[in-house]
């Protein structure tokens, strides 16, 4: 689809940069002026509207027939230059009721049965890493703790053979900065990831994947819903990618809140049923995925705001999660939070669909740390990730005391 180039429309407007770099280091303060400026603001310096409120995010996201995945979820539309490195998400980027039915396959795939061999892995790799760091007492939470279960345990149980990790989390840095402008965060990804595409996409293959893997098991959904063995290598590359940095940044940050708040980890620790909506939390307060683009269909007047038709309009999780209409003291790190309405996994049509795998891993390695960690303690100032959409840290030095 043609972006169309039709001026804008009165309505409040920001110079906000959404990829400059204080922007993706912190953007909570430019997201509560964004909220204050109003419903829909426009954003000039990117010829793209925004949304940041809980209620219109919300709504943005549940609205597919007026605001489309179709032209790529990223400010710029599917056909340019950035996206050359890959072909369209089968899944992420296609709107029903093409995106239903692919949906469904991999809906298939995540039944409980699924979810058990998931879970019972997790576990017993959780209790095994946790041991392992323990026994180091100082190490880095992202390369040590935040990194090894998304990057290693999450694709060998989903059927990859050999050593993933590197070309998995140059492959996701690469997918989330493509979010963005051309600017030097995505001209660094695209070199760092320099003939990844084409390994991931030999990873994804059904001769690739290991036996009775839940890859393979996507391959035979996919075929019996018609689908061809090529579509069916893109939607495993779909689980792929959105899977690994996403987690790697949500346990990151997860580490980081229980340093920085000890009465929360004394919280879990005392009753580790917590671990879960602790993590939950840990979305909702940091939402590793700041914020994704729609596209609108036909003229919207949001607001009374008119957005021309063929529009994009950028979808600021990050902003509804800490929108002070929703949640009660929305700054505050609380593991004990209702999390109902965190729409750090989106929302509507596109929700996350390994929403349910992401809680795994991150409910499992909290419990395990819980069993073993008395405190944490920070031995150095945590070292931003810089991405054009996926907040993370690339460091972040830390010491545990145990019994
Ligand atoms: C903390 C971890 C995670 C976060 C914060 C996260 C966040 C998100 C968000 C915000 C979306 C919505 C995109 C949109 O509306 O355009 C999404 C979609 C998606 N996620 Fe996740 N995700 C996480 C983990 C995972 C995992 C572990 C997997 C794979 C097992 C996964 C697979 C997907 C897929 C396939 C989609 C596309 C769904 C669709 O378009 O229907 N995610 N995720």
């Amino acid at each position: 689809m043609e972006l169309s180039t039709a001026p804008p429309t009165a309505g409040p407007t920001s110079d906000l940069d959404p990829f400059a770099d204080a922007f993706l280091v912190d953007p909570f303060p430019a997201l509560e002026e964004l909220r204050e400026t109003g419903p829909v603001v426009y954003l000039p310096r990117y010829d793209v509207w925004a949304v940041a409120r809980h209620q219109d995010v919300h709504a943005v996201l549940r609205d597919h027939r007026r605001f489309s995945s179709a032209a790529g979820v990223g400010l710029g539309d599917l056909t340019t230059d950035a996206y050359s490195w890959r072909r369209p998400s089968l899944i992420l980027e296609v709107d029903p009721p093409t995106h239903t039915a692919h949906r469904a396959v991999v809906a298939k795939t995540m039944s409980p049965r699924a979810m058990q061999t998931f879970q019972e892995v997790f576990d017993v790799e959780a209790a095994a890493l946790a041991d392992r760091l323990v026994a180091l007492g100082r190490f880095d939470a992202v390369a040590d703790l935040a990194e090894p279960f998304p990057s290693v345990v999450f694709p060998r149980a989903l059927g990859a053979e050999g050593d993933t990790r590197d070309a998995l989390l140059a492959y996701g840095s690469l997918s989330f900065n493509a979010i963005g402008p051309a600017n030097r965060h995505l001209e660094a990804a695209l070199e760092r990831a320099r003939g990844v595409p084409e390994l991931i996409a030999e990873k994804c293959r059904r001769e690739a994947l290991r036996p009775g893997s839940i890859g393979i098991a996507l391959h035979d959904a996919a075929a019996a819903a018609g689908l061809t063995e090529d579509q069916a290598t893109q939607l495993v590359r779909s689980l792929f990618s959105a899977g690994v940095d996403t987690t790697v940044s949500g346990l990151a940050f997860a580490v980081l809140a229980f340093a920085r708040h000890r009465e929360q980890w004394q919280l879990v620790r005392d009753d580790p049923s917590l671990a879960r909506n602790a993590f939950d939390e840990v979305v909702r307060h940091q939402s590793p995925v700041t914020g994704f683009f729609r596209t609108t269909t036909t003229e919207v007047v949001w607001d009374d705001v008119v957005i021309p038709a063929r529009r994009k309009v950028m979808v600021l999780f990050a902003g509804a999660n800490r929108d002070p209409r929703h949640w009660d003291r929305p700054e505050d790190f609380d593991v004990r939070r209702r999390t109902a309405g965190n729409l750090g996994y989106g929302a509507g049509a596109h929700v996350c669909a390994g929403m349910t795998i992401a809680r795994m891993e991150g409910e499992a390695l909290i419990r395990a740390l819980a069993a073993r960690v008395d405190s944490w303690h920070l031995e150095g100032d945590p070292e931003p990730r810089l991405n054009n959409s996926l907040r993370g840290l690339s460091r972040l030095p830390v010491r545990v005391r145990s019994q």
